[in-house]
């Protein structure tokens, strides 16, 4: 399973990427709104820190807004993704970039059938949000397993991002249910390789060779 940085935060990234786990990032208005400068700038930053996916979110409603907007972004890098938000103008969009060649990734899918329209109108990845379920009650990884045995029943190219990730189990589940990504905060990248009994193990392993007073060297 692929791992992605949800943010806009170029340090956050740059960390990821020199610890060798960063495939991809994730960005949305919300993400950018705190980061703020020039959203072109950005993106054109960390599609150089990172040689995987960006995504890059249009904020237009109609359909020649979306086109406009993203046919600009994907002049910035080859690997931007232009993100379009689930609707019928959404749909249209993300038909017309599979036509032109320009990949796109379907944002705010909360129901199955809606990941099913977004593969069947030619979305490259689609983003189901399992924090935002959970949150009022639904269960997010249910969306999720349901999507991933649809997209495997016909075979469609379309790959399924885990978005709008909470915690560590997010992550398990995810890859236990064979999604192809999962999008996630720097704080919960960072949850992923931290164990108390790691950090206790590991500072027993060092006072035990100072014990010994030798030198890496001896
Ligand atoms: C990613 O593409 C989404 O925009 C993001 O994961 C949403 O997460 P949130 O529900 O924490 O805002």
């Amino acid at each position: 399973m692929k791992i992605f940085l949800d943010t806009a935060d170029i340090e956050e990234i740059r960390t990821a990427a020199r610890w060798g786990v960063l495939d991809g990032v994730t960005t949305n208005p919300t993400l950018y709104a705190k980061v703020g400068g020039s959203y072109d700038d950005i993106l054109k930053q960390v599609c150089k820190i990172t040689p995987g996916p960006v995504s890059a979110e249009c904020v237009s409603d109609d359909v020649d807004g979306m086109l406009e907007e993203g046919r600009h972004y994907a002049t910035l890098a080859p690997n931007i993704v232009v993100k379009v938000a689930m609707s019928e103008n959404g749909l249209e969009a993300i038909s017309r970039f599979a036509e032109e060649g320009i990949k796109t990734n379907c944002t705010l899918i909360f129901t199955t059938n809606q990941g099913l329209l977004a593969a069947k109108a030619g979305a490259s990845l689609i983003s189901p949000f399992v924090g935002r379920l959970d949150d009022v009650g639904e269960d997010g990884m249910e969306l999720i397993q349901e999507i991933v045995s649809i997209y495997e029943n016909y075979d469609f190219e379309t790959k399924v991002l885990v978005a709008s990730v909470r915690h560590p189990i997010h992550i398990v589940q995810s890859a236990q249910l064979g999604a192809d990504v999962a999008t996630m905060p720097f704080k919960v990248l960072e949850q992923l390789f931290k164990h108390p009994l790691t950090d206790v193990g590991l500072e027993r392993f060092l006072a035990d060779w100072k014990k010994t007073g030798k030198s890496f060297e001896d």
